[in-house]
Formats: C-alpha cells, structure tokens, sequence
C-alpha cells in the first residue's frame, strides 16, 4: 500500500514544486555524531564553494533507521529531499518506486566505472544507470581497544572469540567494564553479524544474510552463533540499553570501558578526540575475522528535481563526492576508506590502510569479503528489520539460542 501511493507520486509528476531557491541542493543524512559532522561539513563547504547552496537536513539516530522514517514521510508528501544518504538496495527500492535521478552522465563525464570498484558501482546503479554516488567503504567488523586499559588490568587484547571471553573475565575480575556496547537494534545486529562471521565464516554468512538458506538459517552453527552473542550481555554495563554508538565509543576513549564492536566510523569519533591509532586507541578485527571483510558502503541517492537550477546544483554534488579532494578529506575524518581504489594513501592512518589491503585482497580473491546485513548492504529493508526484530529480543529475553535460531529462520522467510 504504501510502495503504491509513493508510485503513484513519483510517476504522476504531481510532485509538489519546492519552494527552494535556485541552484539549492537539500541533503538528508544521519550524521550527527563529532566524527560524522566534520565528515559531512566537508561536502558542505565543497557545495558551497562550487556556488550552490546547501540545506542541510541532518535526522540524529545511528544506522539510520529515523532517517529513512523521516524520507519516507517526505517522499509520501510529494517533497523529497534532493539527496539522501540511502545505501545498498534501499537504493534499488527507491529506484524501481521511480524517484531517483539518472547520474548517468556525470558518471560517464568522470569515468566512474574505471575509478570504482565493481562491488561499489553495483550498489550505486538502478538497471545498469547510476543514481547515487558512493562517499566512502566503511570496515563492520573492527574492534576498537583502549591499549592503556588493556595493560593496566595485565590482559592481552584478544584476536579470536575464545580470548575474547578469556579477556572478557579477567577485565571484569580487575573491576573494568570489558565492553561498550549501545543497547539499540542495529547495534545489535551490528555485534551479532560480526559473530556470525566469526562463527561460520564468509561463505556460511552469505548463506544466511544474502541467500537467506535455510539449511544455514537452521543449522547448529547459527545456534552456535547466538550462544557466543548471549555472551555479550555478560560483559557490558548496566547503561548500556538505548545507548548511542559514539557514546559508547567515548567509554573506551575515556578509558572506562575496554572495547567496542563497531565499524569504523567509531575512528572518526577517535580521530575528532585527537587520538592517534597504536599508541592511544587499537583496531583489530573483530575477534575470529582477521582477513575477512564485512562491507558498509555509504552513498548519496539523488532525487528527481523539478528545476532545471537544483537539477544542476544536484549534478554538481554528484561530481564533487567522487572527486580524489573530497573522497581524501571526507574519509579521514570519516573513519572509512576512499569508495576509489586509484587515490594516493599517503595521508591515511594505519587502520585506515589495513582496511583497505584487506579490501582490495577480499574482492580480488573472491573470498572473505561479504555485504553487511546491519548496514543494509545483504538484503531488502523487510529481512532486515525482521532480523533486527529477533537479535534483538534474544539479546534482551531469555529466549534460548535454539528457539532464536527457529524464529530468526521463521521471521526471514515470513519477510521475503
Ligand atoms: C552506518 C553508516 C555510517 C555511520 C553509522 C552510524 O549505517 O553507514 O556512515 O554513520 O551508521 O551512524
């Protein structure tokens, strides 16, 4: 029902005339955190220096679930902003619902087929044509330490799931919180597909966040997977349901909590602290995935515009994001590696060049690099949300790992 009003919006042409001035590009995202905001004022000032004005048009709320609710209704109106920041195959459903602008031309302008990735420009196209231009490739499966806690308490920082847990209770024995975890859905999902991963490895994750197998879904290994995600809960503090990503990520800078499960814009949020990586904060794998590859590739969709001045302001944006100045100073700031693979990496920080060798070694070989279920890269918005249903109500219940295993394999196939 309301794919079908949207539809019917987008191809009436009865799209309320915006009252914005010429040359005005209105840019929806969710990036509200310190690390987020510098990255995003980056894009701003481009705009801005290009001649254009920017509306800024930022809904607070990590992963971007608010976001996406406030699109939705905006859209429903007939007033969509210019640009949004939607990733992944939302990018596809708002492609086949009508609204996005071609790009096709820039792209062919600025050669983005020959600068980008294949498993980027997949993403960014709708039936072959670019509609949204890619700002970064953020890393999931990372673990952020704070090395001074580590080493006061005497603990050695883990790199596979059972030192996790080793270290986990010897942190706790020397009075440290182990993890800083924010008790929201797609946190969870967000800690329990770094588990999967860990558990199964890349070719079973596929099998259940993209293939959506059932002999995967209701396999001993996805039982496996949410007894190791039980676990979590015995290590994180009272404070931890409803907490915001950065805040939790500000719990290891400060030193009162000893790590966080979470991609790598938690490094914008050490970057913006002033702290350098390997001697103030650590990345590393999430435990049990050294090698592997858990993709987030966030971009900017464009929507169609009815003056010929926003059309071009809109183009305009589209160039600057895949420019080497923006994709450089936007990801430094950002936590994230450049969407380009030609850029010059010289002023990237160590995480920030292991990310990338282990980008560029996972898509050549085929094997380890796999779509974030979280971050909406594996599958459709409904799965996603029906996966975040039942991660969630384990992590917060008594629901056995085998009942969550049947309801995860249930509520997957009731949302396909
Ligand atoms: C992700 C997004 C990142 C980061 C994070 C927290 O979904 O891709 O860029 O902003 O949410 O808000």
């Amino acid at each position: 029902m309301f794919k079908k009003t949207l539809m019917a919006i987008a191809m009436s042409g009865t799209m309320v005339a915006t009252s914005v001035q010429a040359g005005e590009v209105e840019v929806l995202h969710w990036w509200t955190s310190g690390g987020e905001a510098r990255s995003i004022a980056v894009l701003k000032q481009m705009v801005e220096d290009a001649g254009h004005t920017w509306k800024d048009f930022a809904v607070a709320g990590g992963g971007g679930e608010n976001a996406y609710t406030v699109l939705r209704s905006r859209a429903v109106s007939g007033n969509p902003p210019a640009s949004a920041q939607i990733k992944g195959l939302e990018i596809q459903e708002w492609g086949d619902l009508g609204f996005l602008a071609s790009l096709g031309q820039v792209a062919e302008r600025n050669n983005w087929d020959d600068v980008l990735p294949a498993v980027v420009s997949d993403v960014m196209k709708h039936r072959g044509e670019y509609v949204a231009a890619p700002v970064n490739v953020h890393r999931v499966n990372w673990m952020w330490a704070n090395p001074a806690v580590f080493e006061n308490a005497g603990v050695s920082i883990p790199t596979t799931l059972e030192e996790l847990w080793t270290a986990a209770d010897q942190l706790q024995a020397a009075g440290v919180t182990p993890i800083a975890h924010g008790g929201q859905p797609w946190q969870d999902a967000t800690t329990f597909e770094s588990i999967v991963l860990a558990v199964g490895g890349a070719d079973f994750f596929n099998d259940v966040f993209v293939e959506h197998n059932a002999s995967a879904l209701e396999s001993d290994t996805m039982i496996q997977a949410f007894r190791e995600f039980r676990k979590v809960k015995d290590y994180i503090d009272r404070g931890a349901p409803g907490r915001d990503w950065n805040v939790a990520t500000s719990m290891v800078i400060r030193g009162e909590a000893a790590m966080q499960f979470m991609g790598d814009w938690a490094k914008g949020e050490f970057t913006a602290a002033n702290m350098q990586p390997g001697s103030d904060y650590v990345c590393m794998a999430f435990p049990g995935t050294e090698g592997e590859f858990t993709f987030n590739i966030d971009s900017l969709a464009m929507f169609k515009q009815r003056t010929a001045a926003n059309s071009e302001a809109q183009l305009k944006m589209a160039e600057l994001v895949l420019s080497p100045e923006f994709q450089e100073t936007f990801n430094l700031n950002k936590g994230s590696i450049p969407a380009r693979t030609d850029m010059d990496m010289s002023k990237f920080d160590s995480c920030a060049l292991a990310s990338m060798d282990t980008f560029i070694a996972t898509a050549e070989s085929g094997q380890g690099l796999v779509p974030s279920m979280a971050h909406g890269m594996s599958t459709t918005s409904t799965v996603q949300g029906a996966i975040y249903d039942t991660v969630t109500e384990f992590f917060n219940s008594n629901m056995s790992a085998e009942d969550a295993t049947t309801r995860l394999a249930r509520a997957i196939r009731a949302a396909q």
